[in-house]
């Protein structure tokens, strides 16, 4: 059942047509070599499993979890891992999978984090951006969708844990919030 609190941003069509867009230009990318390619929980685990299954190249998977404090203090700091990868990355390509870089805080203090570990390489895979929001500088690699800024579900975004399981990426207005 889809909420009437709800209206779709982004089709579930759109989505899949440009994941595997995104997925080509990795393969092009990493052509010849293999991918450690790392969730972030727990909103990417729908948008990492397109992109891996869209993938030509080797791949493994690992996740991380991360809380974040504060609002654009410049201070890798300002995020915790919560639940860290399993893998060892020295040497390794990495490829940081997101599904929102909002404020930029989380994959700017979590790149911080992956690049002391001395990987080989590392980008960063999004699949939504919102550039209206950044507190902290952050480009990402590889970006899906450039948005506006509005309160968006599904596709494994959230709000309050429910709506992750959404084909599309909606737009949540709620009309007790300012995103009404
Ligand atoms: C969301 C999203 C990113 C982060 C982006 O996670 O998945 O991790 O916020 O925001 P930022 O650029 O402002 O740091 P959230 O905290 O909602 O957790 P979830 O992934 O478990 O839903």
């Amino acid at each position: 059942m889809v909420d009437s609190a709800t209206e779709i941003l982004l089709p579930k069509e759109d989505i899949l047509r440009r994941v595997a867009e995104l997925a080509a230009m990795i393969d092009r990318d990493y052509a010849g070599r293999e991918l450690l390619v790392i969730g972030v929980l727990k909103g990417a685990f729908i948008f990492l499993a397109d992109i891996i299954r869209a993938l030509h190249i080797p791949s493994s998977v690992d996740f991380v979890m991360i809380s974040s404090y504060g609002s654009g203090r410049e201070s890798s700091g300002s995020v915790v891992i919560k639940k860290d990868i399993d893998a060892l990355i020295a040497g390794r390509d990495i490829l940081i999978v997101e599904d929102i870089l909002d404020t930029g805080i989380t994959l700017s203090g979590l790149v911080d984090i992956m690049k002391k570990r001395n990987p080989a390489s590392l980008r960063v895979c999004v699949l939504l951006d919102k550039p209206s929001r950044r507190t902290i500088p952050f480009t990402a690699d590889y970006v899906g969708f450039s948005i506006p800024d509005a309160f968006v579900v599904g596709y494994g975004l959230d709000c309050n844990e429910k709506y992750r399981h959404l084909p599309d990426v909606r737009i949540f207005r709620d009309p007790e919030s300012s995103y009404a």
